[in-house]
């Protein structure tokens, strides 16, 4: 017997489901609102609070794993907040096919996966091919948000950033106790947090893009 999978659409949205890309906020989201995107979405934590405390605002999660993302969005569900969607599939085919240029007033990106071994380290979505997307995407101004608790992985996020002269650095939010468990911007926040784990955080801003 297979079990039926809930049709979660409009909050969890696979590649096949857009079409051909680049999408139109206005369209997308019914209004012309600004959008924030982000990268590696989990379990939603982040885009459930951010949803819910700015209804003014859209956000878009991308997520490579169906389960968590679809996770996230029965969430999104179950508060009809309309302004926030999840994106199944892999961010490095999604953003560049996608995402509007200059159409973005904020990425994010927690706790990236750190892929601990050498070898694999060219799977980390946070390198200088991803940095020129967050560049295209962001509108002038727009901030990018980066955390980690790999405070290597941290270092490699701050050079790439710094050696590329379309941002510049921004003073990084202060970390504060946490009131109650849901009191953390993302899960793993929370888990690295109460592990213990000092965190990273970076915050940068779109220099003025050039007129074209
Ligand atoms: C360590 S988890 C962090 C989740 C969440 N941001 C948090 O802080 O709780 C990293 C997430 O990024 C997702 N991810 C990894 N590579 C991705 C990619 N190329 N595109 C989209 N999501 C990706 C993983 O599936 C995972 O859910």
């Amino acid at each position: 017997m297979t079990i039926p999978i809930p049709d979660l659409k409009p909050f969890f949205l696979t590649y096949d489901d857009l079409g051909e890309g680049p999408l139109s906020w206005t369209e997308f989201f019914g209004n012309s609102n600004p959008v924030e995107v982000e990268v590696g979405t989990g379990r939603g934590m982040f885009l459930v609070n951010a949803g819910e405390t700015r209804p003014d605002t859209n956000f878009v999660g991308m997520e490579i794993e169906y389960t968590e993302g679809r996770h996230a969005a029965k969430r999104l569900l179950k508060r009809n907040l309309l302004n926030t969607r999840i994106l199944g599939g892999d961010a490095r085919v999604g953003l560049p096919k996608f995402i509007p240029s200059q159409s973005v007033v904020a990425m994010h990106v927690y706790f990236p996966d750190p892929w601990w071994k050498r070898k694999h380290r060219e799977r980390r979505i946070f390198n200088d091919w991803f940095l020129r997307e967050v560049s295209r995407i962001l509108v002038s101004g727009g901030i990018l948000h980066a955390w980690t608790d790999v405070e290597e992985y941290f270092q490699v996020m701050t050079d790439v950033v710094s050696a590329n002269p379309d941002f510049f650095h921004l003073p990084p939010p202060e970390e504060r106790p946490a009131a109650h468990d849901m009191d953390y911007h993302t899960s793993f926040e929370r888990k690295k947090r109460k592990a213990g784990f000092p965190i990273y955080r970076g915050r940068w801003e779109r220099v003025p893009h050039s007129p074209v």
